[in-house]
């Protein structure tokens, strides 16, 4: 059963049974101080389409505050195999991991993902250029999934780790390596590659915001789907429940139906629910439409 549903992030827990969901990731407002326009996937300027989202706060205490019962709205949602992702850039993610960290409990904290975007790098007056944003993962129990062997985590091995280090063969043509670490012995074959790490370089976001690509809806922050593709691969199992309580232009919402997962989308705009709907449908994906009245923040 899917589920698209306009609400507050922070009601989420009465769309989803506790304990329900193997993934929750959760890309919010960064706390930029400003309101993202849209514009048509065709191209326009940004400023002049729809209002899609506020990001302004009173302060930055107020943000963290919003932020906190939200991911603690989350959290109830996963499952002792869950996961949440927290996607957001250096604005917050700091004072965030604080939060996580009260919510889930330090010893949740499964590590960080840096997206390096892609785009080309602004604002540089004052300090670097940020060209990246941060994903935090926690995990909701002593069982969180992580599909390490999944093909959308490995990444060839080096040409010259290649050369260097594969030197055996299986009798059907595998290359691999053996190592000997603490009296262990670990065999890596070339053909699975190594594991991506956690600097993501390889989801370009330009994908996700320009007119001259299919997946762009423009839609404000879109995400680009591979992204998205191996956050639920990574944290998520088929036939499992991913939420996303704040799906914007529904990316997440796509990755999930595509690999068999079954959803729960929120977003609070009309904007975002409109956008999520048509691409959900442009897809062929089945949903319940829901629309929950209580006032935002
Ligand atoms: C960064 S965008 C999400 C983009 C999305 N991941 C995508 O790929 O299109 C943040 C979204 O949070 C939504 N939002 C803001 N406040 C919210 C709230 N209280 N509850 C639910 N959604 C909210 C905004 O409308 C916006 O669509």
């Amino acid at each position: 059963m899917n589920l698209l549903l306009r609400a507050d992030a922070v009601d989420i827990g009465l769309h989803v049974q506790k304990g329900a969901a193997e993934l929750a990731y959760l890309d919010p407002p960064f706390g930029v101080g400003t309101t993202f326009g849209s514009r048509s996937p065709r191209g326009g300027a940004r400023a002049q389409g729809p209002t899609a989202y506020d990001d302004r706060w009173a302060s930055p205490i107020a943000y963290i505050a919003w932020l906190e019962a939200r991911i603690a709205a989350a959290r109830e949602c996963l499952s002792d195999a869950g996961t949440m992702w927290l996607h957001l850039d250096h604005r917050a993610v700091h004072e965030a991991k604080a939060v996580c960290d009260r919510v889930f409990g330090r010893k949740a904290f499964l590590g960080e993902i840096i997206w390096a975007t892609g785009n080309g790098a602004r604002g540089a007056r004052r300090g670097p250029a940020m060209t990246h944003q941060t994903l935090l993962l926690y995990a909701g129990g002593r069982e969180a999934v992580w599909n390490a062997r999944d093909p959308s985590l490995r990444e060839p091995f080096a040409t010259t780790s290649l050369a260097m280090h594969f030197t055996h063969t299986t009798p059907d043509g595998r290359r691999f390596r053996e190592r000997t670490i603490a009296g262990r012995k670990y065999r890596y074959y070339a053909d699975e590659g190594r594991a991506v790490g956690s600097v993501w370089t390889d989801c370009p976001a330009m994908v996700a915001n320009t007119p001259l690509r299919g997946e762009t809806t423009g839609y404000p922050t879109q995400k680009p789907v591979k992204l998205l593709d191996r956050i639920v691969r990574a944290s998520s199992r088929a036939g499992s429940l991913v939420v996303d309580p704040f799906c914007g232009a529904g990316t997440c919402l796509v990755a999930a139906a595509r690999l068999g997962r079954s959803f729960v989308g929120a977003d609070i705009g009309a904007l975002a629910i409109k956008t999520s709907g048509e691409r959900l449908r442009g897809e062929g994906v089945a949903f319940d439409l829901r629309v929950q009245s209580r006032p935002s923040r």
